[in-house]
């Protein structure tokens, strides 16, 4: 097989978020977030980690800086912490909070780094949790303030921009399921916090625009992929349903402005509906520049009655996983950026995140050879670069992630590094796949010839 090209200008990047890295919980006139607040309720977080210090990139920015620097990215992407601008969520900023991401997105410019610039990670200030969060629609306000305060002091300097990290995750993992900040359970708040997490995006679009701020703007929604188990129409219904929870719930109303309606009527027939008020759906349906794609896992779709929201159980038995027991399906990957192309037509797109959790020790030679990680990031590149010889809009790929971190509920026991971080000492130790991705980007192409590629299907 030859070597796999990608297309000149190709954005190589890596990925964090601001509490899963930064620690300085307390530090420099920070307010509590919701995850500050949730890791320190016991049995919420494994072990009963905590983002306290996590890697400490807060006091470590150069040390960070020079890896991000030998490692070659083009962009980083970077989530900012609204409690470090606005302790309490609105009103007067902090400046030692604005500093810290101005030091960090100068030093990404001088090393030539593009910031590619998260503005909601999960970590909502506490005190807009406690007058109700995404679940209040006035939170929508607090966001566009703290959205148009970052435009206009990063003006010239950070150049994309995506509004929200994965609103799934915002709203039914963290408001239905309850696994994560804050830990409800209830399918009402759900929609709630889905739609008006939907609504404070269309605003913000809109306000970049107004505003006549230089760059682009998207917003980075988590994607599956479902295979119906089989024909039958119970299943195809069922795997249509799932994905459509991920794909259509948060991307018809940006692109389409309406809902979809099989969920709308799969919802209501739950008795819970999205808060939709009149222009709503306008404002939400603004044109964006890019969609930024997390995508990790997809599975076969089999109907079961009561198996989660969507009467859907994975089914996944023939495929290899990784650590964290996600399927490994890079197919997937393939068939969910077609499905969204032809969706809603050739918008530009930007992997966002993409990666896998393995857990490989240090060798007593220093090294840690993660090669089923090398091996993960290869095969979902390759189906990657299927689609560009189909003529994708594709213009970037931004793996998760830069180093090990607090994998939120899972705590540090999980990682997705390409960088290890010894959570006592806090050393960094870069891995074999740090290396190998190291090579990609020097060479915008991906060799699947030669010594690298011997421990494929290990
Ligand atoms: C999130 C990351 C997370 C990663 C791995 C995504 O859902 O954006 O914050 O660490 O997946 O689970």
């Amino acid at each position: 097989m030859s070597d796999l090209v990608f297309p000149e200008g190709f954005k190589w990047g890596v990925a964090t978020s601001s509490y899963q890295i930064e620690g300085a919980w307390q530090e420099d006139g920070k307010g509590l977030s919701i995850w500050d607040e949730f890791t320190h309720t016991p049995d919420h977080i494994y072990a009963g980690d905590n983002g306290d210090v996590a890697c400490d990139s807060y006091h470590r920015l150069d040390e960070d800086i020079a890896l991000l620097k030998e490692l070659g990215v083009s962009c980083y992407r970077f989530s900012i912490s609204w409690p470090r601008i606005f302790p309490t969520g609105r009103g007067e900023v902090n400046p030692a909070g604005l500093a810290y991401y101005t030091r960090l997105v100068d030093r990404l410019l001088e090393n030539n780094i593009e910031p590619f610039c998260t503005i909601y990670h999960w970590d909502l200030p506490a005190a807009l949790q406690a007058e109700g969060g995404f679940e209040n629609r006035a939170t929508i306000d607090a966001y566009t303030e703290y959205a148009e305060t970052l435009f206009k002091h990063f003006d010239g300097k950070i150049k994309y921009w995506t509004t929200f990290n994965e609103p799934w995750c915002i709203s039914f993992l963290s408001n239905y399921m309850g696994i994560q900040a804050p830990g409800k359970k209830d399918l009402q708040t759900a929609l709630d916090v889905a739609h008006h997490v939907l609504v404070a995006h269309g605003k913000t679009v809109q306000l970049f625009r107004n505003g006549g701020y230089g760059g682009e703007i998207g917003y980075a929604p988590n994607v599956t992929w479902i295979e119906q188990y089989s024909e039958c129409q119970e299943d195809v219904e069922a795997a249509r349903r799932q994905n459509a929870w991920f794909i259509e719930w948060f991307m018809d109303p940006v692109f389409k402005g309406r809902y979809p309606e099989n969920l709308l009527d799969w919802f209501a027939g739950k008795n819970a509906r999205p808060p939709v008020l009149d222009g709503d759906m306008a404002t939400i349906a603004q044109p964006i520049d890019f969609i930024g794609i997390n995508y990790y896992s997809g599975n076969l779709g089999k109907y079961e009655a009561g198996r989660g929201l969507m009467d859907c159980a994975n089914f996944d038995e023939g495929y290899k996983r990784t650590d964290f027991k996600w399927a490994i399906y890079p197919e997937g990957l393939h068939r969910a950026l077609r499905y969204i192309q032809q969706s809603y037509g050739d918008i530009p797109i930007y992997i966002t995140e993409n990666g896998a959790h393995y857990d490989v020790p240090i060798s007593a030679d220093g090294k840690i050879r993660d090669y089923k990680r090398i091996d993960y990031y290869k095969y979902h590149l390759l189906q990657l670069h299927r689609l560009l010889a189909d003529g994708l809009d594709l213009r970037g790929y931004i793996a998760w992630s830069f180093m090990d971190n607090l994998e939120w509920a899972e705590g540090y026991r999980i990682k997705f590094g390409l960088v290890h971080v010894d959570f006592n000492t806090l050393q960094r130790t870069k891995k074999e796949s740090f290396y190998w991705y190291k090579k990609v980007i020097a060479n915008n192409w991906l060799n699947l010839t030669g010594p690298e590629n011997s421990f494929i299907e290990e």
